[in-house]
């Protein structure tokens, strides 16, 4: 208990110093309440407004998927170069030291693995141990036109609810079927649902044609997923068309993880992102890293 005797007067008022509200300015997010901004700051990156997150979620429905068939050797030691991590609950207790204190984005959809119909997830994590986990946002597969698009973005509206209460950020990330046109046209329907609908942020694909009208017209941040793998190069002038397009960071797995030097790319992915460097800078980065393997 605080001493009773000798309490000094109170006299440091600065009357003269207006107090000022540091403005929060991450696009959509500003009626947020404080849990939910000091998670998304955990995510994205204050002084850039950007994120490079690393995808390592896969195996919900793949598996072991190549490049992590064993997390502890090949995604531990690229944490310290993650601005957040994006993993199911299995992998984050298992596998992923609790010292990582930076954002977790929980993979919080799931059901049907590659052998059936993908649409079909149901909510597969409950908020209780969402919370228990310390999470930063919870991600859920959006499927617009696929076969259980309703029942997708149901999952998503219920996290949204659910998240709501306890200042937790939904990702909604789009989910694009193989019988449909991935263009921008797809894409700007496709995250615009998942923003209208509550998402605090969207994951998409990067298209070559129109992307800045995909950015424009979704009034929440859009992270743009890596996708399969390509050259290092190209995955780095992807990387930095997108952000000069509007993107506010990658959610980036196979590119990384699949590289033939993942730190050195996860590091270059990092300059294209915090630092503005040139797809041919950040491949100049890569290669200089590779090459001392660090
Ligand atoms: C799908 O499996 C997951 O949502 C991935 O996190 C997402 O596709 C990003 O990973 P990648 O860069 O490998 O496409």
């Amino acid at each position: 208990m605080a001493d009773k005797d000798s309490v000094p007067e109170a006299e440091q008022y600065h009357v003269d110093i207006p107090m000022e509200a540091e403005p929060y300015t991450l696009r959509g997010s500003n009626s947020l309440d404080w849990g939910f901004k000091n998670r998304l700051s955990n995510i994205f990156r204050p002084e850039s407004g950007r994120t490079v997150m690393l995808a390592i979620d896969h195996g919900y429905f793949l598996g072991p998927t190549a490049g992590l068939e064993r997390v502890d050797l090949t995604i531990v030691p690229l944490l310290p170069y993650a601005d957040t991590l994006m993993c199911t609950r299995g992998i984050l207790r298992s596998t992923i030291p609790p010292t990582f204190a930076k954002g977790i984005v929980l993979r919080s959809s799931g059901g049907p693995s590659i052998l059936k119909e993908l649409s079909n997830e149901e909510i597969a994590v409950d908020i209780e141990d969402a919370i228990r986990l310390n999470v930063a946002a919870m991600a859920v597969q959006v499927f617009i036109g696929g076969e259980q698009e309703t029942k997708s973005v149901h999952n998503m509206t219920r996290l949204v609810d659910i998240g709501n209460r306890y200042g937790i950020p939904v990702l909604g990330v789009t989910a694009v079927g193989k019988e449909m046109v991935r263009d921008a046209k797809y894409m700007r329907l496709a995250t615009r649902i998942c923003a209208e609908l509550g998402a605090a942020y969207v994951k998409t694909y990067y298209v070559a044609e129109g992307f800045d009208t995909v950015t424009a017209s979704c009034p929440v941040p859009i992270v743009i997923a890596g996708g399969k793998k390509m050259p290092e190069q190209d995955a780095l002038a992807m990387a930095y068309n997108a952000l000069q397009q509007g993107a506010a960071g990658v959610d980036m797995g196979r590119n990384i993880f699949q590289s033939e030097a993942p730190a050195a790319m996860i590091q270059a992915v990092r300059k294209v992102v915090h630092e503005n460097k040139t797809p041919e800078e950040a491949y100049d980065v890569y290669r200089t890293l590779k090459k001392t393997r660090n």
